[in-house]
Order: C-alpha cells, then structure tokens, then sequence
C-alpha cells in the first residue's frame, strides 16, 4: 500500500483538495473549465481514483483508459453523466453527493419561482437600464400571486419534499407526481397530494421539475405536456436542461401557452448566446447555480473527497451510487492506503 494517485478534474471548495493530498498524490486540472476530453483520458492512465464533476463524460472509453481505477466520486447528486452499470461490471465504485445539497437547491427553486412570478430579474432590468422613470403606479410590473396558489412538484425525491415544506409557508395546494407514488408519510410530512402527471400540469400554478435525468424522463417536459399547463402557469427546472424539449418550452413561450418560465439548467451548457430563451422578458436565467451556497458546495466537496478516501481504504462510502459491485470487487479487495 502506498499514496494512490488521484486526478481532480476542477478546483473544489477548500480545505477538502488539501484533505486529500495528506492522504494521496494528487493532481488537479488547472483549468476553471472542465479538462479537454483527450487531457482527462490521458490524464487517468495511471490514477486510482476520480474526483469528477457533472461535465466529464465518464464511460467505457474512459475506464479502459484507466486500468488502475477503483472509484470515481462525483461532485453532484446527478450522475447520468456516468455510465453506472459499466462501472459497475468493471468493480469501479461510484460515489456521489445526495443530501448535502438539498436545502440549497430548494431555496433556489423557490428562489425562481419569486423571482419568476414577480419579474424580479425583469425589474432589475428595468431599474439599471434606466428605464424606471415614475416612482410608483398601481399597475407597474404586476406580477403572478404565489401565496395560495397551487405547486405542481414533479418528481418528490429529497428536493422535491424540501421544495414541498418551503411551499408550505406560502399556504400552497401542493400536488405531485412521481413514476413510484411516494410513502404515505413522506406525502403526510410534504402535504403533497399524488396526481396523475395530466392533471398536475393542468391545475398547477408553477410546475417544478426534480426528477434525474434518465431516458424516460428525457424531454418529459415537451409540446404536447407543454400545452396541458394553465396559459397563467410558470415552469421551474432546477433539475436537467434535457428534461425539457427547450425548442417546445421557446414555443410555448412565443405562442403564449404557459405564462413564464424560471430555469437553472439547459439542455446545452453554458446557455448559448443565440438560444431563443434569450429572447424572453419572462424568462428567470441562472447559470445552474442550484446547489451552490457556500455551505452545500463545501459539504458537497467534503463527502465526494471523504468518500473517494474512504474506498480507498476498502471502508464503506457514506453516499455510493452502485452498492451492487461489491459483488464484482469487494472493498477488501480495492484498498490502496
Ligand atoms: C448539480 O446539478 C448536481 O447534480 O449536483
């Protein structure tokens, strides 16, 4: 046993890069973007382990790349960026970040849905363009009432239930829908109602999407659903870009089926300066930011360092995606420190 060999595609929060040099060699991509895909695969030839983020393809080419990996930790809770099951057969372990970072992309989406109803980014706009010329009038950026009014929460997973207690305090009617109806605690504590997806969309108010990224969910949110929603409702997507069919969603907005939209994820990222979505007054624009409150993003760089080191030496992860390859590779049997 010696000091593994790490490569950390992107900077992390401190102090964790530094918590992972006691304990390996560490290399780090020095670039503020994720490394050029022909520099990642040379650069795992000799690695025992990954510390990767959302945008790094993880596959079969790149595993055959890496003969000495035994695990690969995400800096994300989504990780269909990564393909598990090949992993899985090769004994390489995935972890991830689930947890961390669910209170922060709440807030954020509720973030989206104020910002969104009240035309704040809009305001904002407005008031630095100089365009704010009469002090106060009674029907000056009228905006949508969010109190009372009904959430529709796709997917009610741990961010989902986290957006559903903060909508609480605004005295929403909360529905849901999940492709596997929730506990009936978990519904009790959500205050959230199980509802065929149709219905959802046709009597919700804001709609907000917390489902992974899979290929049933892949444009989930496309015309045809598009056009069930109230033309007074706003979508949220703090989810994938690709669970909405963006050219349907800019459609929807042109032809005024849906009333606004608040978004935090693209189906390409960064958002390119000639998508149509640029063109849209009532379209609330983050640069997928969810997760990144000082707190999360630490926790988050914490668990992915902590659980990389803890495969390492052949413990148990707190947060691993594929529990199924012990059986191809026992932790035993990946130990380096
Ligand atoms: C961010 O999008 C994440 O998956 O953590």
């Amino acid at each position: 046993m010696g000091r593994p060999k790490v490569y950390v595609t992107r900077q992390i929060v401190p102090p964790w890069l530094d918590y992972l040099k006691e304990m390996c060699d560490v290399e780090l991509n020095p670039l503020e973007d994720a490394p050029p895909r022909k520099v990642l695969l040379e650069k795992v030839k000799d690695k025992d382990a990954l510390l990767c983020m959302l945008t790094d393809k993880i596959d079969a080419e790149l595993f055959d790349a890496a003969p000495n990996l035994v695990v690969v930790g995400t800096h994300s809770v989504g990780f269909e960026h990564i393909d598990v099951p090949e992993a899985t057969r090769r004994g390489i372990y995935i972890t991830y970040t689930p947890g961390v970072l669910t209170d922060a992309t709440a807030d954020f989406t509720w973030a989206l849905i104020l910002a969104s109803a009240r035309r704040l980014a809009e305001g904002d706009r407005y008031v630095r363009a100089g365009k704010w010329k009469v002090g106060w009038a009674p029907t000056m950026f009228l905006g949508a009432k969010v109190s009372g009014r009904t959430l529709g929460i796709i997917g009610l997973g741990r961010i989902g239930q986290a957006v559903a207690k903060r909508a609480k305090g605004f005295d929403m009617r909360i529905l849901y829908y999940d492709v596997i109806r929730a506990r009936p605690e978990v519904e009790k504590e959500a205050g959230a109602t199980f509802v065929p997806l149709e219905q959802l969309l046709k009597e919700s108010d804001f709609v907000s999407l917390h489902v992974p990224l899979t290929n049933e969910t892949r444009h989930m949110i496309n015309e045809k659903t598009l056009k069930m929603m109230k033309p007074t409702a706003f979508l949220i997507n703090t989810s994938r870009g690709a669970v909405v069919d963006e050219a349907a969603l800019a459609r929807a907005l042109g032809e005024k089926w849906i009333a606004g939209a608040g978004l935090d994820v693209f189906e390409k990222e960064p958002l390119p300066m000639d998508s149509p979505l640029l063109n849209f007054e009532n379209v609330t624009l983050a640069p997928h930011i969810a997760s990144a409150d000082i707190d999360a993003r630490s926790k988050m760089s914490e668990l992915v360092v902590k659980d990389i080191i803890a495969v390492l030496k052949g413990e148990m992860p707190k947060a691993l995606v594929n529990p199924e390859v012990q059986k191809v590779r026992s932790l035993s049997q990946v130990r380096r420190i």
